[in-house]
């Protein structure tokens, strides 16, 4: 076996230097002023793939952004990993909050400081980087296939549809994806599960225009008063949710399952320091680790109305908005969640006021097997590289294309992640450790031997 290590050593400054062209490319999906930025990223991740040694690379245009695809197909007889991930990233404001610019990526304290070096353009770059490798090395066990794309931060709505309509050129034997976090550099781990998404938005509306609030305060309804009383009886005194049927279908774990995830190593006091919080909070009767994972949640993304500037100015608004995201275990159904939320978020708005709740995305949550050769083979990869056999950890992010690898490909992924959940993902000064960039690289080529060798038994 060719020593990945050593050959990533060797290309290390390189890697990092390729991966920064990546980040300085302001590739936001969410915001259309960058619309220009994101097919940018697109041709940089077309023209990576080509100098890695990929063929037939293509763009691929949706009616959104594009999705890039290359393969390398070395035998019939060897089996085929797609390799999924995205280029697109979150917005980067607050602006003010960074230390350097967000598209200027430097290197602080041995991390890659930028929006997007761990989600998903640093962990989707080490894929590229171990496919040239393994291609200069003439080591490449199995057939690739890449399908990268550019709109997974905004609910990747035209990717189940590229699914449909290239089913056979998409055919593999199972899904590669490292776009999630492992418990720590010390505890690696393997991510089994991610939650699914129901989103809505809420609109309050009193009365036609915002009024004196000493007029007419203490008589008419208050939008942004009845909006906080309505969300904050949406959990109970357990932090329980609220609403009618909300939990019907949730998987409940056995006590067994609950024994294995309390395995993974927590520490509360670190956790807590690390956010600066004094006290963490959440449903009764779960920890912290489970209400992170296998628990359905409830939380307000954003707020506001009436009036926000700067200084004091007595107003009694006429309308009052809410974002608010669910997020999903198995087996709740994103849509069904989203009609819960309406008709009860509906039902419970006192006269005075009207209510409006528009949804937005969704997506299906996931869990994947760890009785799998896949499963087997990124597992055995990491025992090589981090000297330690890797955790099976459910996570509560959600990547919502996942269910549809299955259900529309009938192909199980794996969630080989290297990134922590202290990378500050979609939070200002976000990172990833160039240690973490460079051990993917390392793991990802033993992924693929392991890979063809258990598929051949
Ligand atoms: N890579 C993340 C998801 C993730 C992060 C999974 C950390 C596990 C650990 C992905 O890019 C993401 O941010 N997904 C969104 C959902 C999407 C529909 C906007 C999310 O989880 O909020
Ligand atoms: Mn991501
Ligand atoms: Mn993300």
């Amino acid at each position: 076996m060719k020593d990945y290590k050593q050959l990533v050593n060797g290309e290390q400054d390189r890697f990092i230097e390729e991966l920064f062209e990546l980040l300085r490319i302001p590739s936001v999906s969410a915001d259309p002023a960058y619309k220009a930025d994101v097919m940018k990223a697109a041709e940089y991740v077309k023209h990576s793939l080509i100098n890695a040694g990929a063929e037939n690379v293509e763009i691929c245009p949706t009616p959104g952004f594009p999705i890039v695809y290359g393969e390398k197909l070395v035998g019939a007889d060897l089996p085929t990993v797609l390799v999924y991930g995205h280029y697109d990233v979150q917005p980067a404001d607050p602006l003010n909050l960074w230390t350097s610019p967000a598209f200027e990526p430097v290197i602080k304290d041995g991390k890659i400081c930028a929006r997007g070096a761990a989600d998903d353009k640093g962990q989707m770059f080490m894929h590229i980087k171990a496919f040239e490798l393994m291609m200069q090395q003439n080591d490449l066990p199995c057939n690739i296939k890449f399908m990268i794309e550019g709109e997974e931060e905004v609910g990747s709505v035209n990717l189940e549809n590229f699914l449909e309509q290239n089913k056979g050129k998409l055919a593999s034997d199972c899904v590669l994806v490292s776009d999630t976090s492992m418990l720590s550099m010390e505890t690696p781990s393997i991510t089994t599960g991610l939650r699914g998404l129901s989103y809505v938005e809420v609109e309050v509306t009193g009365p036609d225009r915002d009024l004196h609030s000493g007029v007419y305060g203490g008589a008419v309804a208050n939008p942004v008063n009845i909006l906080c009383d309505m969300i904050s009886s949406l959990h109970d005194e357990n932090r329980h949710i609220t609403i009618p049927g909300f939990y019907d279908k949730v998987q409940e774990l056995s006590l067994e399952e609950r024994a294995m995830i309390a395995r993974a190593p927590f520490d509360e006091t670190k956790y807590k320091a690390a956010l600066t919080i004094d006290a963490v909070m959440g449903e009764a009767g779960y920890t912290t680790f489970e209400r992170t994972s296998i628990r359905p949640t409830l939380d307000v993304n954003g707020i506001w109305g009436g009036y926000t500037g700067e200084g004091a100015k007595t107003v009694l608004p006429s309308k009052a908005f809410a974002k608010i995201s669910m997020r999903l275990v198995p087996d709740q159904h994103p849509e069904e969640i989203t009609q819960l939320f309406k008709k009860h978020f509906e039902s419970i708005a006192p006269a005075g006021v009207k209510v409006e709740v528009k949804p937005h995305h969704g997506g299906f949550p996931a869990v994947t097997p760890i009785d799998s050769d896949e499963y087997r083979a990124a597992a055995q990869a990491m025992l090589k590289t981090f000297g330690k056999d890797p955790i099976p950890a459910r996570s509560g992010g959600s990547i919502p294309i996942v269910a549809a690898f299955e259900k529309v490909l009938g192909l199980k992924t794996v969630l080989l992640g290297f990134g922590l959940d202290s990378d500050a993902i979609h939070s200002p000064n976000e990172h990833f450790g160039i240690n973490n960039f460079l051990k993917g690289i390392e793991t990802i080529p033993y992924f693929y031997h392991n890979y063809a060798d258990l598929k051949r038994k």
